[in-house]
């Protein structure tokens, strides 16, 4: 399948919603903390578009596209199902490349968070003990995977990884093999020094660990406002994980972790406004329309 011409159709409609800030035209899929998900066609979507930073050259595009590849097929021989996902580029005018990585639809309602939004906490669901299999079996120096809930499908009886844009991988040296630079340029220039030495470190650091990582994805239960998951959810982590995860815990996590976002958020808002009104250039992002965050 070569959706090439399709994503330049694609890639002028986003330029024009960042253009106009209308993204009446766009089938917004999903706003992750920092990529955008597009459905394509945007009628009925087959395919989800996960726009990528913008690349300056074909050489980091092929660096990205290599680790991505190794990332998926470590996460495939480790026993994790992965989505198939295909990397496409858009050149511009002005000879840096928009890249996509392309994935088929999942039915909305096999998606993590509507599964257990359907389902009944005091009946527990298989999803979450699957997810919490993997990441005790893979979370390690070299590798890990993004756990939280809305990172996986159910489909016929297994937990399947759809998001590998940002592969969690570090050499032997313990040094990361993606560019995080690559994604901490879409945060206004004087929070990205700050966030790239501190918060991307921390963060991908808690991967690689399976406990704090199952913390993680606990706090994340509130965030997507599933908190009355945590008693059992809890209960499997702690079959698990040691020493014993409580309930403080997760929620003293998760309290900190939320107001960090909610300022990113705040402060890639006002470098927009700054970016359009004062500099009169384009802001290459688009921003999620409002963080709904459940309290718990
Ligand atoms: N293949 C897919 N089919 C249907 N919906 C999808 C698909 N991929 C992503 N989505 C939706 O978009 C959301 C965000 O996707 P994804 O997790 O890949 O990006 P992200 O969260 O921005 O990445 P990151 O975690 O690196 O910030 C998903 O939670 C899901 O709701
Ligand atoms: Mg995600």
């Amino acid at each position: 399948m070569d959706l090439s011409a399709d994503l330049r159709v694609l890639e002028a409609e986003v330029q024009r919603a960042l253009d106009t800030l209308d993204e009446s035209g766009l089938a917004v899929l999903g706003y992750g903390e920092i990529s955008l998900v597009l459905g394509w066609p945007r009628e009925a979507p087959e395919y989800a578009c996960k726009r990528l930073p913008i690349f300056e050259d074909r050489a980091s595009l092929d660096r990205y596209g290599e680790v991505v590849g190794r990332y998926v097929a470590g996460l495939r021989a480790a026993g994790v199902k992965v989505v198939d996902s295909e990397l496409y580029d858009v050149p511009r005018p002005d000879g840096r490349i928009a890249a996509y990585l392309v994935q088929p639809v999942l039915p909305k309602d096999r998606l993590g968070p509507a599964q257990l939004r359907a389902a009944d906490p005091a009946d527990g669901h298989p999803l979450v003990e699957a997810i919490f299999d993997h990441v005790v079996a893979i979370a390690s120096p070299r590798l890990a995977l993004d756990e939280q809930l809305a990172n996986w499908a159910w489909i016929d009886g297994e937990a399947v990884q759809i998001d590998v844009t940002t592969p969690f991988m570090r050499d032997e040296s313990g040094a990361d093999e993606l560019d995080f630079g690559l994604f901490t340029s879409a945060l206004p220039w004087l929070m990205r020094w700050p966030v790239k030495r501190f918060v991307v470190r921390d963060a991908v650091s808690v991967f690689h660990e399976a406990r704090s990582a199952i913390v993680d994805f606990l706090g994340n239960l509130n965030k997507e406002g599933l908190s009355a998951w945590l008693p059992y959810a809890i209960e499997e982590a702690n079959k698990r994980v040691a020493p014993e995860i409580t309930r403080k815990e997760v929620d003293k996590t998760y309290a900190s972790d939320a107001r960090l976002w909610a300022t990113m958020v705040s402060l890639r808002k006002a470098d927009r406004v700054w970016q359009r009104r004062v500099r009169r250039r384009q802001y290459p992002f688009l921003l999620p329309p409002k963080i709904n965050r459940h309290a718990g």
